[in-house]
């Protein structure tokens, strides 16, 4: 029996003598190294497969579990040579030795909080997938009311099967000016909270790549959606005495090396309208916070990269310290969605294990 499952992470995976020389040919076969996985060296085969966009079809789980049984490789996929020795070029350097013992780090496992948003409700964009998913699921199951806004009807009816009549899905394109209206009358006008979720990415471009059609896109969908929600739910939340805002932005709203020119200043507008929100009705009770996620394993969609642009980010991504599940970003959002945020206002949080701090 081989030591590998498919809940096994990619590191055992490309340990793995055969199955490894097939992973290994197959991310060569689409223009990705091994070392560009360095953070989602954790993450479970099963989980890179579902994230994967159709990139890695489910079928290739069967394919690697078969050639690891075996120790032949299936004909017609394409391979590449054993796993290079510690020294190659193809792995990074060992770490260095700390001089104190590390145990594996304890895995963890979300805490639901039983009425931690009883009585409350929320609207949460992006809901249909990733991270709003998993912060709309997560506000339901801790006893709230979710208004659920998404474009795609499909994934907002199956979260709606799946968590009952306390999730109000609306389907709605948040760039089109009518929606918040929408959003204000699914939830009958009362909004406690609002995390701004929904968001695309670019293309990695540099602003010589860029062309107009990503720009106005990534701006529309990334910065005006989630103000013109704000601009919507804000009065009710000062006429109530108080509410909630989370935006999500990312680690390129932190730094100039994470993405293409037009998603960077999508991300850096968003978090200037969280803190200029932050300070204008600072005392008012209502507060505005944003949470900046590193790499984390959702299926949003990647745009066809820039030549130049993608060049430049790939070589900084092999220094992210981990990919983070989307239920993870939601343990830190819904942290600022809740009553326990009550001192916190204008704050940018990294939940990105730690790669803002390197
Ligand atoms: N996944 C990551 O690694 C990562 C990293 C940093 C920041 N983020 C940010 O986190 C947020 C969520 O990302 P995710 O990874 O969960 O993505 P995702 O693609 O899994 O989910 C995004 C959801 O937003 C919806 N959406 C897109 N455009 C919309 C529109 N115009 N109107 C309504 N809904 C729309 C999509 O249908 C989708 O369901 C985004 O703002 C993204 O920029 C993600």
């Amino acid at each position: 029996m081989p030591n590998v499952t498919p809940a096994s992470p990619l590191r055992d995976w490309l340990a793995e003598p055969t199955a490894g020389q097939v992973l290994r040919g197959l991310l060569a076969s689409q223009g990705q190294s091994e070392e560009a996985l360095a953070p989602a060296l954790g993450l479970p085969l099963e989980q890179l497969v579902k994230m994967s966009g159709g990139k890695f079809p489910p079928e290739l789980v069967d394919v690697l579990v078969t050639a690891a049984e075996t120790g032949q490789i299936p004909d017609g996929l394409p391979t590449a040579a054993p796993a290079p020795s510690p020294t190659g070029a193809a792995v990074p350097a060992p770490e260095p030795d700390l001089g104190v013992e590390i145990g594996a780090p304890e895995p963890w496992t979300e805490q639901v909080t039983p009425g931690r948003f009883g009585g409350r409700s929320v609207v949460v964009t992006g809901a249909a997938s990733g991270i709003g998913k998993a912060v709309a699921s997560r506000i339901v199951r801790e006893g709230g009311r979710v208004i659920a806004v998404d474009i795609s009807a499909d994934g907002l009816a199956a979260l709606a099967a799946d968590l009952g009549d306390e999730l109000v899905p609306v389907t709605a394109d948040i760039t089109a000016p009518a929606s918040a209206d929408a959003v204000l009358a699914a939830a009958g006008g009362r909004v406690d909270a609002l995390a701004n979720v929904a968001g695309v990415m670019d293309d990695d471009a540099a602003v010589h790549e860029v062309d107009d059609t990503t720009w106005e896109r990534v701006m529309r969908i990334n910065v005006d959606g989630p103000m013109r929600l704000m601009r919507a739910v804000v009065p009710g939340m000062l006429a109530a005495g108080g509410g909630r805002i989370v935006n999500v932005v990312s680690e390129a709203a932190l730094r100039g090396s994470a993405a293409g020119a037009a998603y960077t200043t999508s991300k850096h507008a968003l978090v200037g309208l969280t803190m200029s929100s932050a300070y204008q009705y600072a005392g008012t009770g209502v507060q505005i916070n944003a949470v900046a996620p590193g790499a984390v394993a959702t299926g949003i969609p990647m745009p066809a990269a820039a030549p130049y642009g993608s060049s430049r980010t790939a070589k900084m991504r092999v220094a992210i310290p981990r990919l983070a599940m989307a239920d993870e970003l939601a343990a830190s959002i819904t942290f600022l969605l809740s009553r326990d945020a009550v001192n916190i206002n204008g704050a940018i949080l990294p939940s990105d294990g730690g790669w803002s701090a390197a």
